[in-house]
C-alpha cells in the first residue's frame, strides 16, 4: 500500500468509493455543510493506492470555533476518511490517520476536531473530553464530536459555534 498526496485527478475515483463506504445519502450531513464553500488543506490530503488503484482516502479542512466566551479558535476538521470495504481491517485506516495527523503536527496545527465512533477514533487519541459544548451548523450526534490535540495539549472546553475557514476576510 503506498500513501500519496491527493491529485486533482483522483477525484472522480474518491467520490465513488465515498459513495461506496458510505452511501449515496452522505452529502446530506452535517460535516459537509461545514465543508461548503472552504478549500481542503492540500498537503494533508491524502490517498492510499495499490497498483494505481484507489483504496483509502483522507481530507482535511481549515475551520474556526467562534468562541461562546469571545476569540476563536483555529482547528481541523479530519474527513471524509473511507478505505474500500474489500480491504477493511487491514489498517490502512488507521495508516492514513497516523502519517496524516503527524504531517499536520509537524506543521504546528494543534486541535483536530472530527465526527465519528469513539470505538475507533479513540485507537488514536480522539475523544469527546471537551466537546460538549461544540456545535455544528447543522444536526449532529454530540457523542460522536471527538477532538485531540496534536501538540498534546490539554483540550479547554469548545464551547462555541464551529464554521468553515474560508480564508476572505
Ligand atoms: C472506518 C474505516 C475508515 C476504517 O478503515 P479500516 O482500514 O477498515 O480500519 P483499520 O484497519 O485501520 O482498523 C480496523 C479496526 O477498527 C475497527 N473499526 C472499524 N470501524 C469501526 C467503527 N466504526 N467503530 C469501532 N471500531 C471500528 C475494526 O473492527 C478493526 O478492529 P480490530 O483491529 O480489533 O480488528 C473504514 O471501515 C470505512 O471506510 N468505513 C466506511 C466509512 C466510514 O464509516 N468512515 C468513517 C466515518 S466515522
Amino acid at each position: 500500500m503506498t500513501l500519496r498526496p491527493t491529485r486533482p485527478s483522483d477525484h472522480a475515483a474518491i467520490e465513488a468509493l465515498l459513495d461506496r463506504a458510505f452511501g449515496l445519502d452522505r452529502t446530506s450531513k452535517a460535516a459537509y455543510r461545514l465543508r461548503e464553500g472552504v478549500q481542503p488543506v492540500a498537503e494533508l490530503c491524502c490517498i492510499a493506492e495499490e497498483n494505481s488503484v484507489l483504496k483509502g482516502t483522507i481530507s482535511y479542512w481549515p475551520m474556526i470555533i467562534d468562541l461562546d466566551t469571545g476569540g476563536a479558535v483555529d482547528v481541523l476538521l479530519l474527513g471524509p476518511i473511507a478505505v474500500e470495504p474489500a480491504i477493511s481491517g487491514q489498517g490502512v485506516g488507521i495508516q492514513l490517520m497516523e502519517e496524516t495527523l503527524e504531517k499536520a503536527r509537524q506543521q504546528g496545527h494543534d486541535l483536530v476536531i472530527l465526527v465519528g465512533d469513539l470505538d475507533y477514533y479513540g485507537r488514536i487519541g480522539f475523544s469527546r473530553d471537551g466537546t460538549a459544548g461544540l456545535r455544528l451548523p447543522g444536526p449532529v450526534d454530540q457523542d460522536r464530536l471527538l477532538v485531540k490535540s496534536l501538540q498534546g495539549n490539554e483540550v479547554n472546553d469548545l464551547t462555541g459555534l464551529i464554521r468553515g475557514n474560508r480564508h476572505d476576510g
